[in-house]
Order: structure tokens, then sequence, then C-alpha cells
């Protein structure tokens, strides 16, 4: 995101009064961050676990089954419109299941219906090795300083905010380190479950928080999608201005692991 348009939000977010009138909440406990086992759920939709059937990725394969893909996503799988997410160097079977999740209408978004809704399971995990391969570009985390009157972060750089709830959450109110599920450098973990975030588009994970946010109580996905309800419960927790900062930490962050761009597993 343009430092530019994270200032005027920033300063936006500091004069909105709702920012500052919201009723302290206690909040649930989270599951633990271990990655091995947190998110390792079964899925309740069929067109997920079917993924699991079909054989591990083939790179080649992905490639030309990949073109259409290239005209939002970047051939390389580095968008350079941040309302399009980047996929290059993103997990394969994280990939996938978007995929699928998007085909089936679990994750709702009608682009994305309309560009899974004819790939077969093999074409998913074929298309996730492809963009697994590439490397994702990173950006720049905003420098500038946070000057709004009321914020707790005044005076602070956006950059360094964002760096400590990245790596160190926000303790008072229960937000767990980013890191302990997205690794130190973003890169995530291989498998369906934890995204490398890595050099992603602020503006990209600023709405995908705030979508996160705005899942009301008792929604069934978040009753069923072990992974959905850790970000969801994650996302509340997170100030408008919280999630500014750390979405441009991301956005610097670079190297995502090699293990992110490592051979297809089963
Ligand atoms: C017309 C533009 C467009 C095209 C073409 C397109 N996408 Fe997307 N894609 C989007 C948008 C917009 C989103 C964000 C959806 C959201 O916010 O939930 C997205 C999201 C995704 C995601 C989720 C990324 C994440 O980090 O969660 C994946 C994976 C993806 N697309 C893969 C593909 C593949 C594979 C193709 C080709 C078969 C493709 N897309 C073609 C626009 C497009
Ligand atoms: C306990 C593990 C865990 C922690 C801690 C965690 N996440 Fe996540 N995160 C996940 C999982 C699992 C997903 C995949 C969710 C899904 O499939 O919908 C995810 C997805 C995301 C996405 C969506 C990525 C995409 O490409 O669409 C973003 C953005 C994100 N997390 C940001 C954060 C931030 C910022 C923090 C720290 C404040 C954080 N996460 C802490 C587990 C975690």
């Amino acid at each position: 995101m343009n430092s530019r348009i994270l200032i005027l939000a920033l300063v936006s977010a500091a004069l909105s009064s709702s920012v500052f009138s919201q009723t302290p909440v206690v909040p649930d406990p989270l599951p633990p961050p271990d990655p091995t086992s947190a998110a390792a759920s079964t899925h309740p939709e069929a067109s997920v676990a079917e993924l699991a059937e079909a054989g591990p990725g083939d790179a080649a394969a992905g490639a030309s089954k990949a073109a259409a893909c290239g005209a939002c996503h970047g051939m390389d799988g580095n968008s350079s419109d941040p309302q399009y997410p980047k996929i290059g160097g993103q997990h394969e079977r994280y990939i996938a299941r978007q995929l699928a999740l998007f085909k089936s209408g679990t994750r709702a978004n009608a682009v994305m219906l309309g560009f899974s809704a004819a790939l077969s399971d093999q074409d998913m995990r074929d298309i996730g090795a492809h963009f697994a391969a590439q490397k994702a570009t990173p950006g720049t985390a905003d420098e500038s300083v946070i000057e709004g009157e009321y914020s707790p972060y005044k005076g602070e750089r956006i950059v360094d905010v964002g760096r400590s709830i990245y790596q160190g959450g926000v303790k008072s109110k229960g937000v767990p380190a980013c890191m302990a599920c997205h690794g130190p450098s973003g890169g995530g973990n291989p498998g369906p479950s934890f995204p490398a975030l890595a050099g992603q588009h602020a503006g990209y994970t600023v709405a995908t928080l705030q979508l996160y946010q705005a899942v009301a109580q008792g929604d069934p996905r978040a009753e069923e999608d072990a992974n959905y309800s850790i970000m969801v419960d994650i996302a509340k927790r997170l100030s408008e201005e919280e999630i500014l900062a750390v979405s441009s930490y991301i956005e610097g962050l670079h190297a995502r692991t090699a293990a992110a761009a490592a051979a297809s597993q089963p």
C-alpha cells in the first residue's frame, strides 16, 4: 500500500470514535499455536477432502493449466495490483485447498468461483505446484511515524509496531505472535494449513483480516473449518491500526522459506 494512503487510513482510524468506544472484551482462550497439530483438521467439505486423493502436484503440467491466472495474479504469481493476492511461492497444498474452497463456494468469491469451477482436484494440485515453485517478490514496509493523537502507538514507526505484533503478538488482548504459525520470515508451513505471508500486498492482507473480522458469531464456516476459525478469533482482537501496521510489516518481509517452494508433498 502506498504510504500516503496508509497514513490517511491511520489518521482516519485515529479520528474514528468507534475505535475507542468499544468495550474491552475478555478474549476466549486461543488454540495453542502448534503448527504441527493445531489446524490439521478434518474438513467437512467433500471437495477439500478429495484433494488428498489426487497425486502430488506436477509443476510442469500446472504451468500450462495456470495460463488464465496470470492476468490477475501475474505469470509468476506476483500480481502488481494489490487487490489480487500474490500466490508465487505459496505452498502447493494451501493453493489447492483454497481453490477447492472457492469451487465449493465455502470461500465465497464470485471471480474465483469462476476460475476454479472447471478445475479437477489434480489440476488444483498441479497449479499449486507451479506457483509454489515461483518466488514471491517482497515489497516495502512503511517506516513513517504514527501521529494519531489518541493512538496507543503515537510516535512509533508503523514498521516497528507491525514487527512487534508479528513477532510478539499483543499480549494485553491475547493476540498470539503471527510468526508462531506463519514463521519468523513469513514462510508459513508446507501443507494445506499455514500460508506463507511474506511480501504479500498490504492492501490484500488488510482486506483479508477485515473479512475475518466481519465474520458473524455462529457462522457455520467458523464452526466447521478449524483453520478459518483460528484467524477469525485472532483478527477480531486487532484494532484497525494494528491491522494496517502488521500488514505493512508483512509486505516488507523477505524470503519465503525454501520449504515453501520445495517439491510437492503427498
Ligand atoms: C480476474 C482476476 C482473477 C483471475 C483471472 C484469477 N484470480 Fe485468483 N483471485 C482473484 C481475487 C480477486 C482473489 C481474492 C479473493 C478473496 O479476497 O477472497 C483471488 C484469490 C486467489 C487465491 C487465494 C490466495 C490466498 O492467499 O488465499 C488463489 C489460490 C487463487 N486466487 C488462484 C488462482 C488461480 C490458480 C487462477 C487461475 C486458474 C486464478 N486465481 C485466476 C482474482 C483472480
Ligand atoms: C495459531 C496459528 C496462527 C497464528 C498465531 C496466526 N495465524 Fe494467520 N493463519 C493461520 C491459518 C491456519 C490460516 C489459514 C486460514 C484459512 O484457511 O482460512 C491463516 C491465514 C492468514 C491470512 C490469510 C492469508 C491469505 O493468503 O489469504 C492472513 C493475512 C493471516 N493469517 C495473518 C495473520 C496475522 C497478521 C497474525 C498475527 C496477528 C496471524 N495470522 C497469526 C494460522 C495462524
